[in-house]
């Protein structure tokens, strides 16, 4: 569903490679967290995987669509929760989905059915006519994550995604993860939250100064050590 070979990725006028050579492969129905430091390339990962920056080596495919060379498909294939809630803030929740329903032509019936129900999920449905500039932060994330997802897409890309979202919001994210995957999805995200990761992942990637320094399931990190994610991330990203 996700296959990133050697990508590797340097910012106009820096000579030093923000993500480097990476390698990685999502197995079908598997919930992926990207772990790593502030600054370590995650950010820049997923704005390659989502087609938003240039990279100069390397290939990804989403659902066997090459991103290089038949963009709008792979593109048809995931939905993509930013960083930042740089969005349509003039616009009601309503047209702001309606207005991406529009884009991936998802039809009346069911927008209003999935929308209906990621509202009701999120304690949304009282601002949806409300203009966005008047939602709170978490409010914010929600209705972009709505947005998102409201054409279906087999693969989630979602940076950072519970930031700002109260305790039960972030449950809820959670079940709707977990429900995607169990359905044969998948859900590539980033944290800073190793709680969540440990608890929710199939699988970890740890990505330290733009190279993937570790990969597998929480088993696999712990390689029959008893550590904790924390001590395996604080050990990994000492260097
Ligand atoms: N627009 C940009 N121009 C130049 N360099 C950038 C740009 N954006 C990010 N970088 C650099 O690329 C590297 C990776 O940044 P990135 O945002 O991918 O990190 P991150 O892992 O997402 O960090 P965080 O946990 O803080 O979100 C950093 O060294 C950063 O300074
Ligand atoms: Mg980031």
């Amino acid at each position: 569903m996700l296959k990133i070979t050697n990508l590797s990725k340097a910012y106009a006028k820096s000579n030093i490679y923000a993500v480097r050579n990476l390698t990685l492969e999502l197995k079908k129905g598997e919930i992926f967290g990207f772990l790593g430091p502030n600054g370590a390339g995650k950010t820049t990962t997923i704005k390659a995987i989502t087609g938003i920056l240039p990279y100069e080596l390397g290939e990804i495919q989403i659902c066997g669509f090459d991103l290089k060379t038949e963009p709008l498909k792979a593109k048809q294939n995931f939905g993509y929760v930013s960083d930042n809630h740089i969005i349509y803030d003039k616009l009601t929740g309503r047209e702001y989905v309606n207005f991406m329903a529009d884009i991936y032509k998802v039809s009346l019936a069911d927008r209003k059915e999935r929308s209906q129900r990621m509202l009701e999920v999120f304690k949304l449905t009282d601002s949806y006519d409300a203009q966005i500039r008047t939602y709170s932060h978490g409010m914010k994330q929600k209705i972009h994550i709505i947005g998102a997802m409201i054409h279906k897409p087999p693969l989630w890309i979602l940076d950072e995604p519970m930031t700002g979202l109260d305790p039960q919001s972030n449950f809820e994210l959670k079940e709707l993860m977990r429900g995607h995957c169990n359905d044969g999805n998948n859900v590539f995200f980033s944290t800073h939250i190793l709680e969540v990761a440990e608890r929710i992942c199939d699988r970890i990637g740890i990505i330290v100064k733009g190279q993937l320094v570790s990969v597998g399931t929480m088993e696999q990190l712990k390689n029959s050590k008893d550590m904790s994610l924390e001590q395996i991330f604080l050990e990994l990203a000492k260097n």
